[in-house]
């Protein structure tokens, strides 16, 4: 196996750090890194946010779904799925006049855009999971930004199109700290030829029978099986609801308004 291949297939998602600050050349790197993933158009549409502050990263690990490592991070880089600086500079440069003049539509952004700058983004971020990893930095993704939109936004100071689709933490690994590399689901359930293939109630016993094994009759939830369980903490706990009210409220922004000044009918 090549240092690559080595580096992915040896990453886990870090939730424990050694103390020491990320140096300012490592950090540099990561960034670096970030920036040079593929981006639509090569558009970049996202912004990085690098959070050192203490108070900050304190708020983010309760409002993130209370993790409690957050906080512990060093480092944190959020990632925000961006197309508000292509609109500033579109409105800069007279392109609602433009559009007026030759009779098109001027669009804000929408979920299609929002799509795409999502795709950008997690591009960038993986970027730098794999470059922080591979100078002995430990990161986890944290999904919860996405949580409590009102409450990030005015935290960071966020225009309309600017959403927080995700955030990493980063800390150097602890000398000797042992990884636990997770197992994924065999590839024959994930990797399809050609056309997807759907998947039977058989299939899905042999896929799911590894993982079930945590299951326990005598769970929390009152859960007849895995798949009761693991609803019930993830696909419909609070933390999922919260999620979609608050995607729900920043997703209004993405609304494909008509901006220019013309008046157009249907
Ligand atoms: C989009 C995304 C969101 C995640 N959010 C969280 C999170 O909020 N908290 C957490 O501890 N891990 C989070 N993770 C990390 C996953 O739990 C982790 O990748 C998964 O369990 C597999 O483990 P591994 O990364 O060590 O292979 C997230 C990962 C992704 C890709």
């Amino acid at each position: 196996m090549n240092e690559t291949l080595k580096t992915i297939n040896g990453r886990v998602s870090l939730r424990g750090y050694d103390k020491r600050d990320i140096s300012k050349e490592d950090l540099d790197a990561i960034l670096e890194a970030a920036m040079r993933a593929p981006t639509a158009g090569n558009q970049m549409l996202y912004s990085i946010i690098v959070i050192k502050d203490e108070a900050t990263k304190k708020i983010l690990s309760k409002t993130c779904d209370n993790q409690a490592f957050i906080a512990t991070a060093p480092v944190l880089l959020l990632f925000l799925a961006d197309h508000q600086r292509w609109f500033d500079y579109y409105e800069q440069n007279g392109v609602g006049e433009y559009c007026d003049e030759h009779g098109l539509l001027f669009e804000a952004p929408q979920e299609s855009d929002l799509l795409l700058a999502i795709e950008d983004t997690m591009c960038a971020a993986q970027n730098a999971v794999i470059a922080a990893e591979s100078l002995g930095i430990g990161s986890c993704y944290i999904g919860d930004t996405v949580e409590h939109y009102e409450f990030h936004r005015e935290l960071f100071d966020l225009p309309d199109w600017a959403f927080p689709i995700a955030m990493l933490t980063l800390g150097y690994y602890r000398p000797e700290q042992p990884k636990v590399i997770k197992e994924r689901f065999d590839r024959e359930y994930i990797i399809f030829d050609e056309k997807y293939r759907h998947l039977s109630k058989e299939d899905y016993d042999k896929m799911f029978a590894s993982r079930a094994k945590i299951y326990k009759e005598d769970n929390q939830y009152g859960a007849k099986n895995f798949a009761q369980m693991f609803y019930a903490r993830k696909t419909g706990a609070e933390f999922s609801k919260e999620m979609a009210r608050s995607v729900r409220v920043a997703m209004k922004k993405w609304d494909g308004r008509i901006l220019n000044k013309k008046k157009f009918h249907d």
